[in-house]
């Protein structure tokens, strides 16, 4: 879940075409896409090479000293409790399938328009999640809508995917998704055990992201190209909504950012890294120690942009709330408590409404 997936109950409008259709001839964006924001924050680009980078392979492997563990632990934490976000190597999965994982995308958005549209969403208000290609769901006449394209995919539960709406076009590419998706589940299983043990938690403490019922949302975003890159968002500024967010960046082409101490920080790419995130639930759990970070993407005039993020969700009936080892006399309880599914709920109410979810949960 992110500000944009989410509860196929209301009303949804769909646009009449997709973005990478309205950037072929290079006109203006259309109203709908234009940014009503005043957006007067400063792009620090010094700070770039800051985002803290952590290597899983010194967190889990039984060769590292213990002496060595604590230190990368140390260096999770303080990375998700100032930045939110950190670029993750040693993670074990294999660069050839992140390379393949990109071309197969790249090939599946670059197919003619008729054949994508054989698995687009079908916005039937039945389903409880939106799976296909499409763009942004469309609630409300004045909404922004974001300069970008997309291919929603449930990984998990297994038994909501729907298959129909994974492409076998091009060849191999269900096969790839699955084995990424089992894969990435690996890397946040490592991620939400060090989590936990970097603040002192017993190790579970965030299992319910990946326990077997928990929803896990792929995303492939396809930002295309866009006359006028300084009139739209490639991505809203948003934080995501779920537990914590997995993202494979386009190789060469940059443009996300992120919100800090009053500054947009380009994310700068890490070759064959996973970026990893805070989402709003984790920043709940952890009484506001790990923090959900605002973000946005920028497009360019030049070229389409790639990203896949895979959002992990804890279970609907979970009951989300401050660890009370982390409420002290210092650090009172900043949340209140409610169901995952209830967050999901309000996140998705507050976001349509241009307010953070977690501002609404406090
Ligand atoms: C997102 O945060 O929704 C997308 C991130 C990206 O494309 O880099
Ligand atoms: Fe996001």
């Amino acid at each position: 879940m992110d500000g944009n997936q989410q509860s196929s109950t209301q009303e949804v409008l769909v646009l009449e075409k997709q973005v990478q259709e309205l950037s072929i001839n290079g006109d203006e964006p259309p109203p709908r896409f234009i940014r009503r924001d005043k957006d007067d924050v400063p792009i620090n680009t010094s700070l770039s090479s800051s985002i803290p980078i952590i290597d899983l392979h010194v967190l889990s492997s039984p060769s590292s000293s213990s002496e060595e563990k604590d230190n990368e632990m140390e260096k999770l934490k303080l990375a998700l409790s100032t930045w939110g976000f950190f670029q993750a190597i040693g993670h074990n999965i294999p660069s050839s399938l992140l390379d393949e994982m990109q071309r197969k995308a790249n090939d599946f958005f670059d197919l003619p328009m008729e054949e994508k549209k054989k698995y687009s969403i079908n916005y039937d208000g039945k389903q409880d999640y939106l799976q296909g290609y499409g763009n942004d769901l469309v609630v409300s006449e004045d909404q922004l809508i974001d300069w970008s394209d997309r291919l929603y995919l449930l990984i998990k539960p297994l038994d909501q995917r729907e298959y129909k709406h994974w492409p076998d076009n091009p060849n191999g590419f269900r096969k790839i998704i699955n084995e990424y998706s089992m894969k990435t589940h690996l890397v946040a299983e490592i991620v939400l055990k060090y989590m936990a043990k970097s603040l002192g938690l017993e190790e579970n403490y965030f299992h319910s992201a990946v326990q077997e019922n928990a929803p896990t949302f792929l995303r492939f975003n396809y930002y295309p190209p866009c006359s006028r890159p300084d009139l739209v968002y490639g991505v809203k500024p948003h934080a995501d909504g779920g537990a914590i967010t997995i993202l494979l960046q386009d190789k060469e082409v940059e443009g996300l950012q992120i919100l800090k101490d009053g500054n947009w920080i380009k994310v700068p790419i890490v070759p064959h890294a996973l970026l990893v995130n805070v989402a709003d639930q984790v920043e709940i759990m952890s009484n506001g120690v790990f923090r959900s970070v605002v973000h946005r993407v920028i497009t360019n005039t030049e070229k389409p942009r790639f990203s896949l993020a895979m959002f992990y969700v804890p279970e609907k009936e979970i009951d989300i709330e401050p660890a009370k080892d982390l409420i002290t006399e210092s650090k009172p309880r900043l949340f209140k408590k409610m169901k995952s599914e209830e967050y999901g709920e309000l996140y998705f109410q507050s976001s349509s409404r241009g307010m953070r979810g977690i501002d609404n949960a406090r």
